[in-house]
């Protein structure tokens, strides 16, 4: 887990072209390599304003940008507070690396950001997601319409400290 570098945009635009990553993530057809890289900056912009953010998940053996994962927490007034959320190439789904850094993310939202409540905001359809959620402890506190996703409600999980 590691802060995203210039170098990643290529392996990070690639990911989130697979067509299960683009389905899971409703992300639309024009999602090009200049919203990959401001999605880069807008992470590591969020370590610098708020303290914490999504690290880039390299995968220790072949050193390849296999995913994201950490803390999210824009500035949208229905946002549930400090999120935790993961995304991997589905090349490396299976293997336990969300839950791994999910459980650091949870560490860290706790003792570093000092949050009392952790939330994770998942479509109901994601059943893998969820599965990760579970795992690290997370329950189902409500399901409704956020903002930026109007087209169906988002299950919004939490986790207390
Ligand atoms: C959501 C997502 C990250 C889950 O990936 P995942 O591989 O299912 O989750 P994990 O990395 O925790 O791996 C869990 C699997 O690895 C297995 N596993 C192996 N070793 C493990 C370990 N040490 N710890 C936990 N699980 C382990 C589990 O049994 C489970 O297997 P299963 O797929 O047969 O149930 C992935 O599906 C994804 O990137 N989706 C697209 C983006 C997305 O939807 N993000 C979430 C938005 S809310």
């Amino acid at each position: 887990m590691r802060a995203f570098r210039h170098g990643d945009l290529d392996a990070y635009f690639a990911l989130f072209s697979t067509p299960q990553v683009r389905s899971s993530l409703y992300i639309p057809e024009s999602f090009d390599p200049e919203q990959a890289w401001a999605q880069m900056a807008l992470f590591l912009g969020q370590w610098e304003l708020r303290g914490a953010g999504l690290w880039a998940l390299e995968e220790k053996e072949t050193g390849r940008l296999v995913g994201r994962a950490g803390l999210y927490h824009p500035e949208r007034p229905d946002w549930p507070g400090l999120e935790v959320g993961w995304a991997l190439h589905p090349d490396v789904w299976g293997l336990g690396y969300a839950t791994e850094a999910g459980a650091r993310a949870v560490e860290y939202g706790f003792d570093e950001a000092g949050a009392e409540r952790l939330f994770s905001c998942i479509l109901p359809e994601n059943k893998r997601s969820q599965a990760v959620a579970r795992r690290l402890g997370f329950n189902l506190l409500e399901e409704r319409v956020l903002s930026h996703f109007p087209e169906k409600p988002h299950g919004i999980w939490f986790l207390d400290r």
